[in-house]
């Protein structure tokens, strides 16, 4: 049995990644997020706030049983609060900072100590092109992303001065028709000098569906030419 550890499987990317693996028999899917709406006998729903450090802390991976690989992706994340430094609430700083940033650092390691074993796996983080480009307003946002990215360059240092039958990736998925696209939209122009841009992109038709961005990505999890580079785009192969 291939497992899959899917963090944001309720909404947008993740559900669609999740109901996608969902259609092969020999997947079994934990999706973690604070609600649920998938109903599947390969789903167990993981009910945590992955913005509570506390909470994800405590949380123990399950015993699993004839683990042929296991994966872990890091989809959960919120584009946060959109204003420039000096005008920016230091609990939403926080929480975005935790849920970006901080709970994939916490699960990666967690992971590794609860699969002690020759099993090969994949940790794949779903990054963004914010993190390697900066978009004022987005400050925190940019810097979880850019974050994500070094994790995954120094884990994959690690990975590979020990032999570790691990692969990471830094995924960006491109521009994805989802609710943090709205959340976007209804930013204010005063904080955010690229909104018009992001008007058009959903006026245009450019955002992607994420059951197309989830088939680009699961080629990412199943083609291994495709993992030879950590910090990855689905515009490599888009
Ligand atoms: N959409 C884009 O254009 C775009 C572009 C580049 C990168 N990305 C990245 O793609 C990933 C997925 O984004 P999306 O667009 O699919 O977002 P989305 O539609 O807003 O979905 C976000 C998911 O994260 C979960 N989540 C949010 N806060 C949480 C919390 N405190 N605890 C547990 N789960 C939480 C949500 O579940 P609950 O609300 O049920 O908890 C939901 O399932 C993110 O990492 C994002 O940065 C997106």
């Amino acid at each position: 049995m291939d497992y899959f550890f899917i963090t944001g499987s309720s909404k947008g990317l993740g559900k669609a990644l999740t109901e996608l693996l969902l259609t092969d028999k020999n997947n079994f899917v934990y999706g973690i997020s604070r609600t649920n709406n998938i109903n599947h006998e390969q789903f167990q729903h993981l009910k945590i706030d992955l913005a509570d450090l506390d909470t994800v802390k405590q949380f123990q991976f399950p015993k699993l049983k004839n683990a042929t690989s296991i994966t872990l992706i890091n989809n959960a994340g919120i584009v946060g609060d959109i204003k420039y430094l000096g005008n920016l609430d230091c609990d939403k700083i926080i929480s975005t900072y935790n849920l970006n940033l901080i709970t994939p650092t916490l699960l990666t390691n967690q992971l590794l100590k609860a699969y002690n074993n020759g099993v090969k796996k994949l940790v794949l983080n779903i990054s963004s092109g914010a993190g390697r480009n900066p978009i004022d307003g987005w400050s925190v946002y940019c810097a979880t992303k850019a974050g994500l990215d070094m994790l995954s360059l120094v884990f994959k240092e690690e990975i590979n001065n020990k032999s570790l039958n691990v692969t990471v990736l830094s995924l960006a998925p491109g521009i994805i028709d989802t609710s943090m696209q709205e959340v976007i939209r209804k930013a204010d122009e005063a904080n955010f000098s690229n909104i018009e841009r992001f008007i058009e992109y959903k006026k245009n038709g450019d955002l992607a569906d994420p059951t197309s961005t989830a088939k680009l990505i699961a080629k990412f999890i199943s083609d291994k030419t495709l993992q030879e580079k950590t910090i990855c785009s689905v515009r490599d192969i888009s």
